[in-house]
């Protein structure tokens, strides 16, 4: 580590808070190693000594700890914050960061609406700051390869269709108790922004984005089922949802799930081109489309028209012998195959001038957060939505009673 390492803060040492301190972790393995955690913050004391403990069990070097980000901006001299921090705390954390002079790396799904994000957006090019957000999936080894495969290997002909459904029974509670402060303001639209649709569902918004193009129309129901009756947005929180999708590019897709069926459960991932499909029996929830680290954890097959198949383990090295190593290096610098290793790494390569700029920056969130509130403004009107009217802000019925509550004007 050299002196003038890249100084780090991290803001809200909740659940995601340990990844990144372990994915810290693994960069310094790898010998990405020219940066110090400097600071941890969290209101939550057990939280923030959870993590200054794993922080230094773990980096070799013990940050300093604050209850307040705005103290924390005051006392240290730092590069960048890592916001770890629920929904509705991230438009105002992540500007006072930047007018204090210190790059964001933010947590999905960017703000909490699309004001809220334009806001981040905006400061970011007024203060000239890397405003980078933080969703790992799209940078996992699994999600670039089947990039590569629908849109560059010719192996399956022009993108057409895709379906992707899973439907699992409720799991019940894990304990009577009262719920963990993660699950309570996610239960809290004024603090959320919505469900599963805009949490986990961010990461499969903006994967679609990356795998299939910019969406041009949302068709969507989302209803609420486990207390035995359909109820519907806004006076519920979806547990399952239908919808339809149209991109610019033509192609059409539908992405339908439920985690309140009870008795058989399905599941299956589907992406149709002219010459062939993809398939991919989904392990876990559908927002993850390919969870791939250094191992499958789900398990692939392209069938293209005459019958040919291939595996996911025989995809990868062609798609890595489609790369130059510049571009391997790029993409996985050191092996690493980690991707939240990577979006902290990109992020201080980027702020450091040795990246043009970050694979999501705010701008490109906001598109991928349009995606998820088109789900629920469609949801909520009855009515096919455009995305683009969601960005403009024409159309934003579901979003404006939580914009009331910020003062977002
Ligand atoms: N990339 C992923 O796969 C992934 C997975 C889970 C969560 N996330 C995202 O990470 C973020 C945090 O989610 P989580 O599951 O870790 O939530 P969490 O509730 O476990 O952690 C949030 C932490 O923020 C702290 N906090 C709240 N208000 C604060 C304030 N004003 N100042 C300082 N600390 C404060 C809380 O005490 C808590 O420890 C969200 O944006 C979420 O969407 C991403």
């Amino acid at each position: 580590m050299t002196d003038d390492a890249f100084r780090m803060g991290l803001v809200g040492t909740g659940i995601i808070a340990r990844r990144h301190i372990e994915s810290m972790a693994e960069l310094k393995q790898r010998g990405l190693d020219d940066f110090v955690l400097a600071a941890v913050c969290d209101m939550n004391e057990e939280a923030l000594n959870e993590a200054a403990a794993l922080a230094e069990d773990l980096l070799g070097q013990r940050p300093a700890t604050y209850a307040d980000y705005r103290e924390m901006l005051d006392e240290e001299t730092l590069d960048g914050a890592d916001l770890c921090l629920p929904h509705g705390l991230h438009h105002t954390a992540s500007i006072d960061c930047m007018d204090a002079g210190v790059h964001v790396l933010c947590e999905k799904p960017l703000g909490i609406t699309i004001k809220a994000s334009r806001l981040m957006a905006e400061a970011a090019d007024r203060t000239g700051s890397v405003l980078s957000v933080a969703v790992p999936q799209r940078r996992l080894p699994g999600m670039r390869m089947v990039q590569w495969v629908l849109n560059e290997s010719g192996l399956m002909g022009n993108p057409l269709t895709f379906f992707h459904t899973m439907v699992r029974p409720p799991r019940p509670r894990r304990s009577d108790g009262p719920l963990p402060y993660a699950a309570q303001w996610r239960r809290d639209r004024l603090m959320s922004g919505g469900g599963p649709t805009m949490d986990g569902g961010f990461h499969w918004c903006d994967g679609m984005r990356f795998l299939m193009g910019e969406v041009d129309t949302v068709y969507a129901r989302a209803i609420e089922t486990s207390e035995g009756e359909v109820r519907s947005l806004p006076d519920a929180r979806e547990d399952t949802l239908f919808s339809v999708f149209t991109f610019k590019n033509g192609l059409t897709g539908t992405w339908s799930w439920s985690f309140a069926a009870p008795g058989e459960g399905f599941q299956k991932v589907l992406f149709y081109g002219s010459e062939g499909s993809l398939s991919t029996d989904i392990s876990h929830a559908i927002f993850h489309l390919y969870w791939r680290t250094s191992e499958w954890t789900e398990t692939g097959l392209l069938t293209q028209r005459d019958g040919t198949q291939f595996t996911f383990d025989e995809l990868m090295p062609r798609y890595k012998d489609a790369l130059s190593e510049e571009q391997w290096q790029l993409l996985f610098p050191n092996e690493l195959m980690n991707g939240f290793g990577y979006e902290i790494w990109e992020f201080i390569e980027a702020v450091r001038g040795n990246r043009d700029s970050v694979e999501v920056d705010a701008w490109d969130g906001l598109k991928s957060l349009a995606v998820c509130e088109a789900v629920y403004e469609s949801a909520v009107s009855g009515e096919v939505v455009k995305v683009d009217d969601v960005i403009s802000g024409k159309v934003d019925a579901y979003q404006a009673p939580i914009n009331e509550h910020w003062g977002i004007k």
